[in-house]
């Protein structure tokens, strides 16, 4: 029997960018939700903002510092709670850094996600919210916009984890009776809470744009690195369609709130479908922060393409989810953030 009767979210990668963002939404929507995250990629100050935002007393959002590797300490969590629902945050995610050590994605990865499955198989959990990526997308060379049944493959060890755990949970929701799965494949998150309090605090230098875009605007880096001016579109640099962290947040609560209507797997695509191009972006930040900031033309980078945005239709439709924040709001909150923070959550 679990220690606690009430119904909880369970929301693993709670304290990373993403998951600390929705594990506020959550929150604020009225559910109850317990945080499992091994620390690997992010610190608990996240937990504290969150309870500070959300009206909560210090220290109550439950947490528990577990490797999803380690599942007798996982199952341990379980048996602590009745849970309704996962929200699977939990993975690492740099592209570069899975081709160099790709052993350590999959085991991660991989190993984490079926820990998990094993459990929610164990504890009868049927219903899961899996954090997937643009990356599972075969590249067109085109530029058309992603649709949830575009063609499937991916060049990097990151990108494949992300496809084999979609294929594992969609196994287990065909192998299983009444299980529930929505896999949100993201493009490119950016932004942070308006509040300024909570955002992306990336451990090394950034590999992303607009991490990056934001430590040169406070000067903690030179210049922007703009990775090619010899693509084809509307300036020569990369265009990708990003999307504030509020919107993600908020599809999630809305994708888990769907699992309860029996839908089976579904996949759904999250991004505006425009395309903003790296010197558009530098642009938008450079207003937001109220100076120019300083960029170099640099050589293209490898496995990059011109153009990589999604069509959000099927999204729009089903779940009712439009993105609400543009790319003003994206860079005046990613501003905010980065002002009152420059050190990250490490103050
Ligand atoms: P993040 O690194 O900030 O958050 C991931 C969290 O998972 C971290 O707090 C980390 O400590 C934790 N974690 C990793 N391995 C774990 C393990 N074995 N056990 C317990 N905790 C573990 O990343 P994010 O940007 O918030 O991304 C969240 C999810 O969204 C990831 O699955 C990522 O692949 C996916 N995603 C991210 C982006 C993006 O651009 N940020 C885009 C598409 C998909
Ligand atoms: C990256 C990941 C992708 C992941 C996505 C969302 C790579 C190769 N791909 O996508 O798997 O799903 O993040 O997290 O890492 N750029 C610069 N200078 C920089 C950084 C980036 O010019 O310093 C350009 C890139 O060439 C690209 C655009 O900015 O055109 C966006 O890059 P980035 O933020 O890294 O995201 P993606 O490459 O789209």
């Amino acid at each position: 029997m679990p220690t606690s009767c009430t119904s909880h979210v369970l929301v693993t990668g709670g304290s990373g960018f993403i998951g600390s963002h929705t594990v506020l939404e959550l929150i604020n929507q009225g559910h109850k939700v317990v945080v499992v995250d091994n620390l690997s990629n992010s610190c608990e100050e996240p937990l504290r903002r969150i309870e500070k935002l959300a009206g909560l007393n210090e220290e109550s959002l439950p947490f528990h510092n577990v490797d999803l590797a380690n599942i007798d300490d996982l199952r341990a969590v379980f048996k602590q709670y009745n849970f309704s629902s996962v929200i699977h945050f939990a993975a690492l995610k740099a592209v570069g850094e899975s081709v160099r050590v790709p052993l350590a994605y999959y085991r991660n990865n991989i190993t984490g996600t079926l820990n998990l499955m094993d459990l929610m198989i164990e504890f009868g959990v049927k219903d899961i919210v899996f954090s997937s990526s643009a990356t599972v997308y075969k590249s067109d060379p085109d530029g058309r916009p992603f649709r949830e049944d575009s063609e499937l493959g991916c060049t990097s060890p990151y990108g494949r984890t992300k496809l084999y755990m979609e294929s594992i949970i969609r196994d287990v929701v065909g192998a299983e009776s009444g299980w529930n799965a929505i896999m949100l494949r993201y493009f490119n998150p950016t932004g942070a809470h308006e509040s300024g309090t909570m955002g992306e605090d990336p451990c090394q230098i950034p590999n992303n744009l607009m991490p990056y875009v934001s430590q040169v605007a406070i000067g903690k880096l030179d210049n922007v690195h703009v990775f090619g001016n010899d693509y084809n579109t509307r300036d020569g640099t990369g265009v990708r369609d990003y999307i504030h962290v509020m919107d993600l947040a908020e599809a999630h609560v809305i994708a888990l709130e769907r699992l309860t209507g029996n839908h089976g797997y579904e996949v759904f695509n999250l991004g505006s479908g425009a395309g903003q191009s790296v010197l558009e972006m530098i642009d938008a930040m450079s207003i937001a922060c109220g100076h120019k900031i300083p960029y170099v033309v640099d050589p293209r980078r490898s496995g990059d393409i011109d153009t990589i945005v999604c069509d959000p239709k099927k999204a729009n439709e089903v779940l009712g989810f439009k993105v609400s924040r543009d790319l003003t709001k994206m860079c005046t909150d990613l501003w905010r953030w980065q002002v009152a923070n420059p050190e990250g959550y490490n103050q």
